[in-house]
């Protein structure tokens, strides 16, 4: 608990001479705050400190906010992007008049368009006091390298391990200038490349500064872009022959068998028609989602194959290794 209450002293003692000054900070106004809280989901700081200027010209209530059109909305936020954001504060707005005031409480906060645990606990401790720790990306790398905390942050486990540590650390009385501090703090000095280590108030404490893993931390699971290919199997059947050919290697699936399949290419033509067995049959692996078409081709005579296949009697089949996507087209085929 000391070093807990250790890290917000410190902060907050930064906070006093580096924090910066921002139009909305102090003006204790819940709509204001929220305004910029949506406008800074998406949108560098410098750039939003105008488009709050004049949105806040513009729209200078939350009843002014309610009372305008969806257009008018929307071209005031012009530039910005997500334009979603700009709906969902204009809806909220309409539920906040509708229900006769700016809610007060985390969950009330939490109910309106648009506003999730961040924005909620932004709002609720800057305008209200409330105890909520506002837990962002500048939040997650400060707590993972002052605490030298591994756990991935864009997993359920990592994020819920960052909030109740920021919860932890954050004083009950003081939530408003904590969560800013850690914002400030997390923007300015602890930023993702070149933090400003040589003068940081927690070269004392920091963990990733004592065992040299600024670099490294916070942690980011690679997420595998899953791609997806599609794959046509032929199942040729000639006198009880079938083609078959080993996969190559620098692919899935090497070294085992499989019958004539085209990927991103036209279906050949063997001189006869083709039976679809079954279509979009989905075979997942770890990165890749693989949609296959399986045929049945009967033709009457050996049709010329490109290299590598070869005809084997279908009584032998079961010899061969072959993929389970193989083994569910071989279950279709007719005996
Ligand atoms: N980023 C998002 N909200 C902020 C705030 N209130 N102060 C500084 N940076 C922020």
């Amino acid at each position: 608990m000391a070093e807990q209450s250790a890290f917000a002293t410190q902060l907050l003692k930064w906070f006093k001479t580096y924090g910066r000054e921002l139009p909305w900070r102090g003006i204790g106004d819940p709509y204001g705050i929220w305004v910029s809280e949506v406008i800074l989901q998406q949108t560098r700081i410098e750039q939003g400190r105008d488009y709050w200027l004049r949105f806040m010209e513009r729209f200078p209530t939350v009843e002014a906010l309610a009372a305008a059109s969806e257009d008018e909305v929307l071209r005031q936020w012009q530039g910005l992007g997500y334009y979603s954001r700009a709906r969902n504060m204009h809806a909220a707005a309409r539920q906040i008049v509708e229900q006769a005031g700016f809610p007060r409480t985390i969950e009330g906060l939490r109910a309106l368009r648009g506003v999730g645990d961040y924005t909620a606990a932004a709002v609720g401790s800057m305008a209200f006091g409330l105890p909520a720790a506002a837990v962002d990306g500048n939040v997650f790398r400060v707590l993972a390298r002052h605490f030298g905390i591994d756990v991935p942050i864009n997993t359920t486990r990592g994020k819920r391990t960052f909030e109740v540590l920021a919860h932890e650390l954050l004083p009950e009385d003081k939530a408003s200038a904590f969560n800013q501090a850690m914002m400030d703090f997390g923007a300015t000095w602890c930023t993702p490349r070149s933090p400003r280590c040589a003068d940081c108030p927690f070269a004392e404490t920091c963990e990733a500064l004592r065992s040299g893993r600024i670099d490294q931390l916070p942690v980011k699971e690679k997420k595998l872009t899953v791609r997806e290919r599609r794959f046509s199997y032929i199942y040729i059947r000639h006198e009880g022959m079938t083609p078959l050919r080993r996969r190559p290697a620098g692919d899935i699936w090497q070294g085992l068998w499989e019958p004539l399949m085209v990927e991103d290419a036209p279906l050949p033509d063997l001189g006869c028609p083709l039976t679809l067995l079954a279509s979009n049959v989905k075979h997942v692996l770890t990165h890749r989602v693989l949609l296959a078409d399986f045929y049945l081709a009967e033709p009457s005579s050996r049709p010329p194959l490109p290299e590598g296949y070869r005809w084997i009697s279908e009584c032998d089949l079961t010899d061969y290794a072959v993929p389970r996507l193989v083994e569910k087209l071989l279950a279709l085929v007719p005996q």
